[in-house]
This record gives C-alpha cells, sequence and structure tokens, in this order.
C-alpha cells in the first residue's frame, strides 16, 4: 500500500537541473577544466561541496579550503541569477496534475533534495503548501547515493520505505532510494537510471494509478 511519495526537485518538479549544469561549466571552465554532459550526470543529485570536490578532481587541482567556499559561493551566485525568473509555469509537465491528485487522496508529500536551494525554489514556484515535510541539503549530513535524505523523509512522515515512492532523476538519487528499501520511479533515460523499479521519461500524464502500477512488481 502507497502512503506517501518523495519527490527530488532539481529536474523532477522543476527544470532548474540545466541551471546547476551552465553554473558549474562556467566554473570549470573558469578553471580550465573540461566539462561534458556526461560528466555533469554524475554531479546530479550531489552536494555542492562533494560536486566542485569531483570537478577538482577531474582537473586534477587541489585548493585550500577558503578558495573551495569561494568557488562554492561563486557557482552558487551564477546558480541563484539563472534561476532567478523561476515560477509556477517552469514546473515540470505533469507535475501540478499529480501534486494535486495525490493531496485529493490523502497521499502524503514530501521532499528529499541534497539542494541547499530547494525552499527557495518550491516558494518561487508557489507549491510549497503541497509539501508535509521538506528534507533539503541543509538538513543533511549525507549526500546521495546515502539513503539519509530519504529516511528522514519517512521518518517525519512516520511511515516504513515500503510505503513510500521516490521520484528522482539522478543515478545516484535512485540508488539512494533503493538502498533505503523505498519504491523508486527514475524520470529521464531507461539506461541511466536502470537501477529504478521504472523509468519513465517525464512526469507527464503521471498520476497515482500509474505510479501504482510501475510500482507493483518489485
Ligand atoms: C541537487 C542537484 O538537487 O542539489 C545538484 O541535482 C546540486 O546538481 C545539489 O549540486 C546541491 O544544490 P545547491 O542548490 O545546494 O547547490
Ligand atoms: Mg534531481
Amino acid at each position: 500500500m502507497i502512503k506517501a511519495c518523495l519527490f527530488d526537485m532539481d529536474g523532477v518538479i522543476v527544470d532548474t537541473a540545466k541551471f546547476h549544469f551552465k553554473a558549474w561549466q562556467r566554473l570549470a571552465d573558469s578553471l580550465s577544466i573540461p566539462f561534458t554532459e556526461e560528466q555533469n550526470e554524475e554531479l546530479k543529485g550531489v552536494s555542492r561541496v562533494e560536486s566542485l570536490e569531483k570537478i577538482l578532481a577531474w582537473g586534477q587541482i587541489q585548493l585550500n579550503n577558503a578558495k573551495k567556499i569561494e568557488l562554492m559561493d561563486l557557482k552558487n551566485k551564477w546558480y541563484l541569477d539563472y534561476s532567478a525568473e523561476v515560477n509556477a509555469a517552469d514546473m515540470l509537465d505533469g507535475v501540478p496534475e499529480f501534486l494535486q491528485e495525490l493531496r485529493e487522496n490523502n497521499i502524503r508529500i514530501g521532499l528529499g533534495s541534497s539542494s541547499k536551494n530547494a525552499l527557495m525554489i518550491l516558494e518561487k514556484l508557489g507549491i510549497l503548501h503541497f509539501f508535509d515535510t521538506i528534507i533539503d541539503g541543509n538538513k543533511i549530513h549525507m549526500s546521495k547515493p546515502h539513503p539519509e535524505v530519504f529516511l528522514r523523509g519517512a521518518t517525519e512522515l512516520k511511515l516504513e520505505p515500503s510505503e513510500i515512492v521516490v521520484f528522482e532523476d539522478a543515478l545516484s538519487g535512485v540508488e539512494a532510494a533503493k538502498a533505503g528499501g523505498f519504491h523508486c520511479i527514475g524520470i529521464g533515460d531507461a539506461q541511466v537510471l536502470a537501477a529504478a523499479d521504472a523509468v519513465v521519461p517525464s512526469m507527464e500524464g503521471m498520476s497515482i494509478e500509474r505510479m501504482v502500477s510501475l510500482v507493483s512488481n518489485d
């Protein structure tokens, strides 16, 4: 019996994943580190500090902590610039209707995001009121693929992972959900997200009936 859904935010609820990519790319360029879209897949779902560490490792660059903080602040400033105009129209297709259907059917809704900007983005989208719990990058110690973010969501909802479906666009997020014992629907490329119980190309047309049928065999 599915009693709740936990949503990743960037790339599932709203198309902000492209702004993270753009900002990291700008930072990598400024350090003359080559950075591809394939490498960016490895950053999805990963915290700001771990993303920077990965980029620096790819470029074989070693920096002191003060410089790393400076670079993270710069990346976040660019990300905030790019996402300044985000509004309800930027929600991914199918998301508002699905949130509404979940609400009307008393299926609880939570956020499980690595982003420290999650609250601000949800506010801009005008959908904060849908969420029974919000676990974001400010509340967790371990980045996905560690399951902490989703396990904390389950604890706050007072539910078992087996009663919850996680929606994720990142491999690290799918791995986190499965490591925590959750059902997981991947949003995006079926090859990249093969570890999910089922993968759909987007949230378009998502419904409770579809969700239940997608996770019913795992
Ligand atoms: C995740 C994104 O949701 O949040 C990552 O997929 C991002 O790309 C991470 O790095 C941390 O985000 P923020 O907003 O705290 O820098
Ligand atoms: Mg994501």
